[in-house]
């Protein structure tokens, strides 16, 4: 998974969608403190962004070619309990082997707030859409799943927000190399979703607190 993801490095650092957004922009804002962690750090745009804002920002992510501080897996951080005072995630949860596991690791290392984004669940056509484009695609949750998730790592949701995401089809296909009949499908998955040449998805961005 992770070679799949350093072939994959380039694209996603120069992804308009991961670049910018009404989201990174809430997601930054909503930081506290003076020390942040940014898991699945990908192109880094949540890093530097918060690097802008003055934070001393640590990069974790299992990919060897995103070029992260720390080389790991979001389920297992080698970190100190509260070790920073922010601790953020953006649109990769969907990837993790095992979620509930990933964000009792970012409550854990959490000093003070805990900050998750990653698109939201639509329907059982676009999840397939979504593996057949990137086999790496584990899911996407509700709303109700990820304040459960948050929950159960013992933090309280304050604050949720959603964002709607447009996407070009033909860039959203070529940045994981789908082509031909696979490519097919999905765009044949996604019609109910899609107008012309895009699609729109559903962000959404939870803040946690540590009780
Ligand atoms: C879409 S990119 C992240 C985008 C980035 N956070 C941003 O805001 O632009 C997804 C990242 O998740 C990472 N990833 C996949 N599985 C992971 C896991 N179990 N733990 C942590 N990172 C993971 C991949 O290596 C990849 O860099």
């Amino acid at each position: 998974m992770s070679d799949v993801w350093t072939e994959r490095a380039e694209a996603y650092r120069t992804s308009a969608t991961h670049a910018s957004g009404d989201d990174l922009d809430l997601l930054v804002s909503w930081a506290e403190g003076e020390t942040a962690l940014d898991v699945a750090t990908g192109g880094g745009h949540v890093a530097r962004r918060l690097r802008e804002r003055g934070f001393r920002v640590v990069t974790a992510d299992p990919a060897p070619g995103m070029g992260a501080d720390t080389t790991c897996f979001a389920e297992d951080l080698p970190f100190a309990d509260r070790a920073f005072d922010t601790v953020a995630t953006r649109i990769a949860p969907h990837h993790f082997a095992d979620v509930e596991r990933a964000v009792a690791e970012l409550a854990r290392v959490a000093g003070r707030v805990v900050l998750v984004e990653d698109t939201l669940y639509t329907d059982e056509r676009v999840e397939e859409a979504e593996k057949l484009r990137d086999p790496t695609h584990v899911r996407s949750y509700t709303e109700a799943e990820w304040r459960g998730f948050l929950e159960a790592a013992g933090l309280v949701v304050e604050e949720v927000a959603f964002f709607e995401k447009r996407h070009d089809l033909e860039d959203w296909l070529a940045r994981t190399g789908c082509t031909g009949a696979e490519a097919g499908r999905v765009r044949e998955l996604l019609a109910h979703v899609a107008d012309g040449g895009h699609w729109t998805d559903t962000k959404i961005l939870l803040r946690g607190r540590p009780r």
